[in-house]
């Protein structure tokens, strides 16, 4: 990866290989955190955000389903995104933030409730995810033999660290078997997502995309819905 100067830790800018954690820390050992992934792209007057508060916002939703009181408002981890872009002076046209929660050192067992909180920012400059040829010239999907948990099993509308155990074992099988990314199924074999990215597709003149029932709620999802339609319907009416 690409390594950046600062990171933002617990309300403190840190640099980057300063920000350790122990390695009895709770969320290694049982797998509870929250995670975001958020995208700033370089505009003619500095780095844009993309929808910001959203983002944000699913974090602390995703925190709350997974019982982690992040003791930061919305408003003060954007701040410290906003910040954070700027301290680190990036250069590329595409930059990936990663805010995220996690249970820190100091409690053993299941049971998490008096595991410290910890809340961490970092960013760090990534192009396209799949590459910028899969841009160019699409993509191998394979049908996934792991099945989307249903919500019964995992807390499938947070965005939680968890949750991407299902999505590694999915990509790991699809690259291993010559394919670039995996598309999982829920339970009830209906289209969910993919791996690390939502899935759209066009059925007779029109983008569809799965209901997220058993998933998080999709921000980007929407936009390119939105964006996706525009585009169709200009390329078919032209
Ligand atoms: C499993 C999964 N689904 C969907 C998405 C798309 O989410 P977003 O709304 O941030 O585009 C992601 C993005 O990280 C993901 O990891």
């Amino acid at each position: 990866m690409d390594a950046a100067k600062y990171i933002w830790m617990n309300g403190k800018f840190v640099n980057w290989d300063d920000a350790k954690v122990h390695v009895l820390s709770h969320t290694l050992h049982y797998g509870n955190g929250v995670i975001e992934g958020t995208k700033a792209y370089k505009t003619k007057k500095g780095y844009a955000i993309f929808r910001l508060d959203e983002h944000t916002s699913r974090l602390k939703e995703s925190a709350k389903m997974t019982l982690i009181d992040i003791p930061y408002t919305v408003q003060e981890m954007n701040k410290a995104q906003i910040d954070l872009i700027r301290m680190n002076e990036f250069t590329l046209d595409t930059v990936y933030i990663r805010p995220f929660a996690f249970l820190g050192y100091g409690v053993m067992g299941v049971y998490h409730k008096d595991a410290p909180v910890e809340t961490v920012i970092a960013a760090w400059q990534w192009g396209a995810y799949l590459g910028e040829d899969a841009l160019k010239f699409g993509i191998k999907l394979k049908i996934s033999s792991m099945t989307r948990p249903a919500n019964t099993s995992n807390m499938g509308k947070a965005k939680a660290t968890a949750n991407y155990l299902n999505s590694q074992m999915a990509k790991f099988e699809a690259i291993d078997c010559g394919y670039d990314e995996a598309l999982l199924l829920d339970d009830q074999g209906y289209v969910a997502e993919a791996s690390g990215a939502c899935f759209f597709m066009v059925k007779n003149g029109e983008l569809i995309t799965p209901p997220n029932d058993n998933f998080f709620r999709i921000y980007n999802t929407e936009n390119g819905y939105r964006n996706g339609r525009r585009l169709w319907y200009k390329s078919s009416s032209s």
